[in-house]
């Protein structure tokens, strides 16, 4: 039988270990259209995203190691030596960004950031769809001025809201078993 796209929604699961080969250039094309048909109330295409790819990936791990460190987060070196593992084998990371306007008092910032949220999941689901592993992460000095900054996103026109990383997956997982939906649903009559 073959695979419809609610299966591939139902399957998706966060693949953190990854490797080359990432999304060749039409691949990588259609994951970042799929963000482009997030619900994004007003229209205000907040989303941002920069490519970070090889030397730009090997930087990053330096900038962010580093801002970790000098903010005295808890980064213990057991920790610092499995981020940089994971960084030498990622081929592709998409640092997302929602752009905050100042002068909408109409569309609060909060729902800027669902709409760049679900432009990250369509992303996310594009990713599984293509046979991709791809995962979000908030670590790598995601809040840190110093990491955003450096990535072109200043921290008063922007929030920084993490990275996906995609790439091809380095050992194939189980997938995973998910609550019942029921649990989570209520019916209101009034
Ligand atoms: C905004 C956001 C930030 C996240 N940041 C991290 C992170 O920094 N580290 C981490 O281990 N998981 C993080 N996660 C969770 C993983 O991306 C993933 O969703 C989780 O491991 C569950 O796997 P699943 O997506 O297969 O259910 C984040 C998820 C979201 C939505």
């Amino acid at each position: 039988m073959s695979v419809t796209p609610l299966d591939y929604l139902l399957s998706r699961r966060s693949v953190k270990l990854v490797q080359s080969p990432g999304p060749d250039d039409h691949q990588l094309a259609q994951i970042l259209q799929t963000a482009m048909s997030a619900p994004d109330h007003g229209r205000l295409q907040p989303w941002r995203f920069t490519l970070i790819r090889e030397e730009g990936i090997a930087r990053l791990a330096e900038l962010s190691t580093s801002a970790i460190k000098a903010a005295n987060l808890p980064f213990p070196p057991e920790k610092e030596a499995s981020v940089r593992r994971w960084l030498a084998k990622v081929p592709l990371l998409i640092g997302i960004a929602c752009q905050i306007d100042h002068s909408n008092t109409k569309i609060p910032e909060h729902e800027r950031m669902l709409a760049v949220g679900a432009a990250a999941t369509n992303m996310l689901n594009a990713a599984h769809m293509l046979g991709f592993g791809a995962f979000w992460s908030t670590g790598l000095g995601t809040y840190l001025d110093e990491v955003t900054e450096a990535l072109g996103f200043d921290n008063l026109d922007y929030r920084f809201m993490g990275f996906l990383s995609i790439g091809t997956p380095i050992v194939t997982l189980d997938p995973v078993q998910r609550p019942d939906y029921q649990q989570f649903v209520t019916e209101w009559a009034g």
